[in-house]
């Protein structure tokens, strides 16, 4: 799997949010550095922790944002959220049975964000920019 780079198309039109999301493809990265460089599970595991933990920070960054604004799709959003954060838990809990991190979970994040960045976080740009946030 080649790295994961940040481009200007996956832009929200939300600073904050564009370098939250860069930050999140970092962490991404580490965490395929850590698999490929076959460190030990201790290591994989510190970073997939702090991956997690940084995305439930950003999503509750987000749904501030939309709370404060009364963005109109934020129920719809927050559902997103929530769905990927379950998914994570499982992979842990099917990691710690399996001892091992399979690449595939690394596959499935990266894939995720893409797929929620220009599916839902790109909708909210329009919106928050017309708020004053961008
Ligand atoms: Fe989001
Ligand atoms: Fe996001």
């Amino acid at each position: 799997m080649a790295l994961f780079t940040w481009k200007d198309e996956y832009s929200t039109g939300v600073v904050q949010f564009d370098n939250e999301h860069k930050r999140l493809i970092a962490l991404i990265n580490e965490l395929h550095t850590a698999m490929m460089e076959s460190r030990s599970q201790d290591v994989v595991q510190d970073v997939l922790k702090k991956l997690v933990q940084y995305t439930q920070i950003h999503f509750k960054h987000e749904e501030d944002v939309f709370a404060r604004t009364g963005y109109p799709d934020a129920a719809q959003h927050k559902i997103q959220h929530k769905k990927l954060v379950e998914q994570v838990m499982a992979f842990n809990t099917g990691r710690e049975k399996n001892a091992c991190l399979s690449i595939d979970v690394l596959k499935f994040l990266k894939q995720w964000l893409l797929e929620h960045i220009e599916k839902n976080d790109k909708a909210y740009g329009g919106f928050l920019n017309s708020k004053g946030i961008v």
